[in-house]
């Protein structure tokens, strides 16, 4: 960090907390998730899911909670710098390069969906959706809202949506991060709980079809498939949707828990991140697309949930259910802004960690770094808006297959480079609760090999096919080959600055010797 600067701190507790859940909390929870359970057998899925939690998800949320706070104590806000720290290497700060790659590669396509909520947020206020007649016109509406009908309104809601991250991204950490989750995520709750009460008194609400009610849909989400529990796909799937919901192997837990004090507690913090994540998840998220889904359009609605998509959930089955309900305008409405919340508290995280490494190791001004981060962001959802398979693209190599990879190194840097033991007191130093002995095991061993495997298996089953693109339409392909340019540029980009920063370690020897 340059010298004579303080850095930034979270104001209070509670700001940091809500900060953290407001960074957990997105659009994973309220799309992601019931689409990977809808298509992942519902009960079939919840078993591997919490084994996840439990496993990964929980432990690797103390690891990157424990590496952020040790990192801020000398400056450094990204996984270079921190893994530095703890491995005496001078590759060291070019494993970290993931952390900072993979959330900047991730927001690209993230600020774009972000901006589609705005935009039905704004068509459901002003009467456009529920004047639509049926699946097909909320179908053609979305189609042609990305491209068919021209580009100017998806163009126009990018573009605000941008501006309005960079307004947050540009008052810094406490100053608008904070501020904006103090706001948004008890928001989030409120709305999310009024359409889980409405959902949940429905009913049966098409007449002569007492099937088709909510009960049925939670039953398919609860009652457990014990019989599936072989299927390897259904354990990667629920892991993938482990990492991306609590926001861990990104390194951008780790950004957030850098602003944290010397003194602050880890443990408890850590463990209501999850919980409040979960809450969203499982309990909010759960309760609302897929009961919903059946009691308005039938037990077959689930294989169309899952057939198509994550998008089509949002924009064009929900809509189309809240066009059959009470007050659907306003509802539906109401849905939106809940989604855009949720996108915007998680946008700002996942931004913060290109902003912390260019002021942190290149010297930047937040300012500088706001708005070069913000043009990139710009620049490049250009080329996620036109050209069709790049979103598929970057979601798999950033998303999905380099979170597990990143993972595992920090996991292998944490607890056995750095040492088990240090790494458990790291934790565990001004902690608010005790944890078990037993979680100390969980990161030395489980952890790490859970990872591994997940490595393994997931190259196996997608990674050469995705890699050779394998059932790719010919029309995609320069598009994907594009995508995979970008990542590569910014990679290559990162390896210079990186070099180049008189802040990280091996310079610095330089400019002192
Ligand atoms: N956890 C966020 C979600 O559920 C996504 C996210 C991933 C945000 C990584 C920040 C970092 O939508």
């Amino acid at each position: 960090m340059r010298k004579g600067k303080v850095r930034e701190h979270w104001a209070s507790r509670f700001g940091l907390i809500l900060a953290m859940a407001g960074n957990a909390i997105g659009l994973g929870n309220f799309l992601r998730f019931p689409v990977q359970a809808a298509a992942n057998g519902g009960g079939a899925f919840m078993i591997p899911y919490f084994v996840a939690l439990l496993f990964l998800g929980i432990p690797l949320m103390w690891v990157e909670w424990a590496l952020g706070r040790l990192g801020g104590t000398k400056g450094h806000g990204t996984a270079p710098g921190m893994f530095e720290m703890i491995w005496k290497s001078r590759a060291a700060k070019y494993f970290g390069l993931l952390g900072i790659a993979l959330p900047l590669c991730v927001v690209i396509y993230y600020t774009f969906i972000e901006s589609w909520t705005l935009a039905f947020c704004f068509y459901s206020a002003n009467g456009t959706l529920s004047q639509m007649a049926n699946a097909h016109s909320f179908h053609d509406f979305f189609n042609g809202y990305l491209g068919g009908n021209g580009y100017t309104a998806a163009y126009v809601f990018f573009v605000l949506t941008v501006l309005a991250n960079l307004v947050v991204m540009w008052r810094g950490v406490s100053g608008g991060i904070e501020k904006l989750a103090r706001v948004a995520m008890p928001m989030l709750f409120i709305f999310a709980a009024i359409l889980v009460v409405r959902t949940l008194t429905l009913g049966s609400p098409v007449p002569g079809h007492p099937e088709r009610n909510v009960f049925n849909g939670l039953a398919f989400l609860w009652n457990p498939q014990f019989d599936r529990l072989s299927e390897t796909k259904i354990w990667i799937a629920a892991a993938g949707q482990v990492f991306f919901t609590l926001s861990v192997g990104f390194g951008v837990i780790s950004c957030y828990a850098s602003y944290l004090r010397k003194s602050d507690d880890i443990a408890l913090s850590g463990l209501s991140t999850v919980t409040l994540n979960e809450t969203a998840e499982v309990v909010l998220g759960g309760s609302l697309a897929i009961p919903l889904a059946f009691a308005f359009l039938g037990a077959g609605a689930v294989t169309a949930i899952a057939g198509e998509g994550p998008f089509s959930l949002a924009f064009v089955t929900m809509p189309l259910i809240f066009k059959g309900m009470p007050f659907g305008q306003l509802l539906s409405t109401i849905w939106f802004t809940l989604l855009f919340f949720a996108g915007i508290t998680s946008s700002v995280a996942l931004a913060q960690a290109a902003i912390a490494f260019m002021e942190d190791e290149i010297g930047w001004s937040r300012q500088k770094a706001v708005g070069a981060i913000s043009f990139v962001i710009f620049a490049c959802g250009n080329l996620v808006m036109f050209g069709p398979g790049v979103l598929g693209e970057i979601d798999f190599w950033a998303g999905t297959i380099g979170i597990v990879i990143f993972a595992l190194i920090e996991v292998i840097l944490f607890i056995w480079i750095f040492g088990a033991d240090k790494a458990w007191a790291e934790i565990n130093a001004g902690a608010d609760i005790k944890l078990p002995r037993i979680v100390y095991y969980v990161l030395k061993y489980i952890t790490p090999i859970y990872l591994a495997a997940l490595v393994v298996a997931w190259t196996a089953q997608d990674g050469i096919s995705v890699a050779l693109m394998k059932g790719v339409s010919a029309g995609e392909v320069p598009w994907r080959w594009g995508a995979r340019l970008l990542i590569a540029v910014i990679l290559g980009a990162l390896i210079i600055l990186i070099r180049r920063s008189r802040h990280l370690k091996k310079d610095e020897a330089h400019s002192h010797g």
